[in-house]
């Protein structure tokens, strides 16, 4: 398939076509974000799907029903996906979505509601790596050739949601305030019940510490994988074939080191680093 039959080009992005649509785009844009709505925001490949079962659980008190019975992308749908408009009367309330979108391209509605926002960053060089897998996996995305082939392909943005660099920067640099809270993949990855705790504080869900420890035993990689609403298992081989790649691959920190050269980490930190400028510094981890 051609790049052209593969993806849709929207204000600049790559998306594909499988699950995106200009209709679902539009859907998107006249979307109403309700107050108590609550949104994830990740670049690709950052800990979404992860969101998508922690989130309902938090909200509603550690109940599994909804991660035991329904989809990931039907229970916590993704704002520019096509799946939004079908499943959207259905969302349990509060309602928990997820998007890619970068900061400028929320919708009207999310900037005048007083919807909260996590934003879940994880370190570039471990989503490189997470998405070069993604690629060989996904029937929809186009083959990302080398890993070296990969990373000029990452760092020029000639992938899906373009640069990393702009999405972090674009929600860094928000208006939002206290509505938007900031987490890392490795924070969650390091002490998930902490991390729990921090994010049912946020959405004002005091949870006790046996909740906090029931979700976290249910957002384990361990057990996400093992749970077909969750693992991509329902989706047809032709679009996600596991035996390529799982999705839930290896869910950890620091698997960069098993695929960068020294010379394409020099490479890949000194691009990163310049196009962060001061926000370098603010980062959680060292790039190096
Ligand atoms: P790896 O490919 O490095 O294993 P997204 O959902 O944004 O596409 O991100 C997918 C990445 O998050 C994958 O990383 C996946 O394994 C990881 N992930 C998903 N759930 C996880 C969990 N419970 N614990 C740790 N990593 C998880």
């Amino acid at each position: 398939m051609s790049s052209e039959e593969m993806y849709l080009l929207y204000h600049g992005l790559i998306l594909p076509k499988e699950t995106h649509s200009l209709e679902s785009l539009k859907f998107a844009q006249e979307f109403t974000f309700k107050d108590e709505d609550v949104v994830a925001v990740t670049y690709p490949k950052s800990g979404t799907i992860w969101m998508q079962e922690i989130l309902p659980l938090v909200l509603n008190g550690g109940d599994l029903t909804p991660i035991q019975t329904i989809p990931n992308w039907d229970r916590v749908p993704w704002l520019e996906e096509k799946r939004l408009a079908v499943v959207v009367d259905q969302l349990a309330s509060p309602r928990a979505l997820v998007t890619h979108f970068p900061y400028h391209l929320m919708p009207p509605s999310f900037h005048t509601s007083k919807a909260k926002v996590i934003y879940v960053i994880r370190n570039p060089k471990d989503v490189i790596v997470s998405s070069y897998y993604f690629h060989q996996m996904a029937g929809f995305l186009d083959d990302p050739g080398t890993f070296d082939e990969f990373i000029n392909k990452f760092l020029e943005g000639r992938v899906m949601f373009g640069k990393w660099t702009d999405h972090v920067k674009g929600w860094r640099h928000t208006e939002l305030g206290d509505r938007i809270m900031y987490i890392t993949y490795e924070e969650m990855l390091q002490d998930l019940p902490a991390a729990l705790g921090r994010i049912s504080d946020f959405l004002g869900r005091h949870l006790s510490e046996e909740t906090i420890q029931k979700i976290a035993q249910h957002c384990s990689f361990k057990n996400m994988k093992a749970n077909n609403m969750s693992n991509f298992s329902l989706v047809p081989k032709v679009h996600m074939d596991p035996d390529k790649s799982p999705f839930l691959r290896k869910g950890i920190a620091g698997d960069w080191k098993n695929h960068f050269s020294s010379e394409l980490l020099a490479r890949f930190t000194s691009v990163i680093h310049k196009e962060l400028g001061s926000d370098s510094v603010s980062l959680p981890w060292s790039l190096d």
